[in-house]
């Protein structure tokens, strides 16, 4: 699928279900890899980037069985890992290279982590310094990228206080922090998602957490499980946003996770006026699930900034391609994070988002969108011949919703590169597209 045609359309109306969480999947498999006996993961997220992790543990020897998205895993045991013969894979995905790293910090085998060119560029700096604390020998391509050459070592437990907010450097930390013998520490001065305690205390680990402070005591013995994996917000959102740009949309969508530290967007969206129902929440697995309901409204617009930069991360393309279509627009700021991200996102964003003839004020760490009051448009948006997603799944999907709501014809490029995260997008859009 080289190029993607985009028609504009009238609602999205029906209801949906929407693959596993993505940062859930790999938790669980991780664990589920080192916990003794087997597990069962139901709902496993069908992205690309979750195969890798699953094709990194079998190189280690663990032994996986995957029938659509029921994963059964042979956990080897917290000492059963083997030396890959071959490079350690992570492709697209962030996730599994900085998780990884954390695991391998903590063997007695020697193992290299490589990945796209996207995930070569990114900044592996920020687990390299907690780890190497720890007692761990990593040796990256300029001190800072991968591929990273991780020499098995033994590991002391560490305080850190993460600098910067990031959930996997957190979870890098946790999982190296199972290899030492006594307690890890970590302080999170903003908090950021919690699956990995969640997943930890699931399959037995001794953790504790109160949202500022986590402590793990090293050499946990876990045992499998069966669990199952909630719907993942940060796809959910997608059909959220389309649902706000198409008028006379209606849409339910069930079976998502709630986790707090993952749900603030929903908060926003209602802050802005978006009616959206949350209904059937309950616990599975330690994590909140419900069911979510939306019809089509006209937001008012509004500002993210600050801690609930990092509780939105991955939704902020979309917040920022819904703009055109609020009343006085969005802005975010504090999100220089989003530059090191899959690509640049905000430059992305500026760039397509004007493409489509929205006005885009770009900043250091973040961007501003005008709204309509703005632009006293009716039509905010008009078709682009190109959309250019510079390879990230999420500007890919941002940008489709928000050429949905224009006047004309767009064309995506590289459409394929959604399936790092969301392989059934389109098909899914499709069933509940009315043009
Ligand atoms: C993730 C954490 C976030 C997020 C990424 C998935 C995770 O990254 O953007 O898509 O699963 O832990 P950071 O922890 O780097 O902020």
């Amino acid at each position: 699928m080289a190029k993607k045609k985009i028609l504009p359309a009238h609602e999205v109306s029906g209801a949906i279900s929407i693959p596993g969480d993505k940062s859930i999947s790999h938790r669980l498999a991780i664990l589920a890899a080192l916990a003794e006996g087997p597990s069962e993961i139901a709902h496993y997220s069908s992205a690309e980037d979750c195969a890798r992790t699953l094709e990194c543990l079998r190189r280690m020897g663990v032994v996986i069985d995957r029938q659509q998205d029921l994963v059964r895993i042979g956990g080897v045991g917290l000492t059963g890992l083997r030396r890959s013969r071959r490079k350690l894979d992570a492709g697209n995905s962030g996730t599994t290279m900085r998780m990884l790293a954390g695991l391998l910090a903590g063997q007695n085998f020697d193992s290299t982590l490589t990945g796209d060119e996207s995930l070569r560029r990114r900044p592996m700096r920020r687990v390299i310094v907690p780890l190497e604390q720890m007692g761990a020998k990593i040796a990256a391509r300029e001190r800072q990228f991968a591929p990273l050459e991780i020499s098995g070592a033994v590991l002391k437990p560490i305080e850190y206080t993460l600098p910067k907010p990031s959930a996997q450097v957190k979870s890098a930390i946790l999982l190296a922090g199972m290899f030492a013998a006594g307690e890890t520490a970590l302080v999170e001065p903003v908090r950021t998602r919690d699956h990995t305690e969640i997943a930890l205390a699931e399959f037995g680990a001794s953790i504790a957490s109160n949202g500022k402070a986590v402590r793990l005591m090293g050499r946990p013995r876990l045992t499998g499980r069966q669990t199952s994996v909630p719907g993942d917000i940060s796809s959910a959102i997608f059909f959220l946003g389309a649902a706000l740009v198409l008028p006379g949309s209606e849409l339910f969508i069930g079976g998502v996770g709630l986790n707090p530290t993952r749900a603030a967007v929903l908060d926003f969206l209602v802050q802005m006026g978006a009616p959206v129902r949350i209904v059937n929440v309950q616990m599975q697995n330690g994590e909140l699930v419900g069911d979510l309901s939306i019809r089509h409204a006209l937001l008012e617009g509004g500002t993210i900034c600050g801690a609930s930069v990092a509780q939105m991360i991955d939704e902020l393309p979309m917040l920022a391609a819904l703009g055109p279509y609020t009343e006085r627009g969005i802005e975010i700021r504090d999100a220089g994070e989003l530059r090191v991200k899959e690509s640049d996102r905000i430059a992305a964003l500026a760039e397509n988002l004007r493409r489509m003839g929205a006005q885009v004020e770009e900043l250091p760490d973040g961007l501003r969108v005008a709204g309509r009051a703005a632009t006293g448009r009716t039509v905010p948006l008009r078709g682009a011949e190109i959309i250019d997603p510079r390879g990230d799944h999420r500007i890919a999907m941002a940008c489709t919703v928000a050429a949905l709501g224009a006047e004309g014809e767009s064309v995506l490029q590289d459409p394929g590169c959604i399936a790092v995260s969301f392989p059934e997008f389109f098909a899914t859009l499709e069933a509940v597209l009315k043009r």
